[in-house]
């Protein structure tokens, strides 16, 4: 149980960066519109300032959470840690709508499992790349595989949830 309240605690800041660029979005897409065998290159769907809103947003929350219970390290290794977090699940989402476009999906349309854990595959990467040692020291592989199970099963609860509160007019 406290397991399972670490790993969410730890890889909250990702959940805010991924989910915080509806918030920031801009205009002026990643890719600047360019195309790639006549296929967007990202598409639209991703923008400059919800790429950068989302990364500060996620190292807010996590200095936040830091002063509640520090976890994330000290000075700038606390800005290390929640960059790493915080732009790799950017950067996850980036290169899943980078694939999505390769095999022909517009901007916005499904794609199970692989939009549910793209920011966490993104945000543990670059915070092994980048921050090894908090990364061994903090994550257990415990921790990482009940979030890539757990997060896609929070994903569908909140459609229900959102779907029975008629805040959506489908469940999915
Ligand atoms: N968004 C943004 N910049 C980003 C990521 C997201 O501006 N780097 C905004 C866009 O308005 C996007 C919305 O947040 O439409 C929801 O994000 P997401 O579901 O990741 O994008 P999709 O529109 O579904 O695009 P894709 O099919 O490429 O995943
Ligand atoms: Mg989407």
């Amino acid at each position: 149980m406290t397991d399972i309240l670490i790993a969410l605690w730890l890889i909250f800041p990702a959940y805010v960066a991924n989910a915080s660029p509806v918030i920031f979005r801009g205009r002026i897409p990643i890719d600047f519109g360019k195309t790639w065998h006549g296929r967007p290159l990202l598409g639209k769907g991703k923008t400059w300032s919800g790429l950068f809103g989302g990364t500060a947003a996620g190292i807010a929350t996590g200095f936040i959470m830091n002063e509640l219970y520090p976890s994330f390290g000290e000075g700038i290794g606390a800005v290390s840690v929640l960059f790493s977090l915080s732009f790799g699940a950017l950067l996850g989402d980036l290169f899943k709508s980078f694939l999505k476009r390769r095999i022909g999906k517009q901007r916005g349309e499904h794609w199970i499992v692989a939009d549910q854990i793209d920011f966490l595959l993104g945000a543990f990467l670059l915070c092994f790349v980048l921050n090894r040692a908090w990364f061994m020291a903090n994550f257990t592989i415990y921790h990482i595989l009940f979030l890539l199970i757990f997060t896609p099963l929070l994903h569908v609860a909140t459609n229900i949830l959102a779907y029975v509160l008629k805040l959506k007019k489908v469940p999915w």
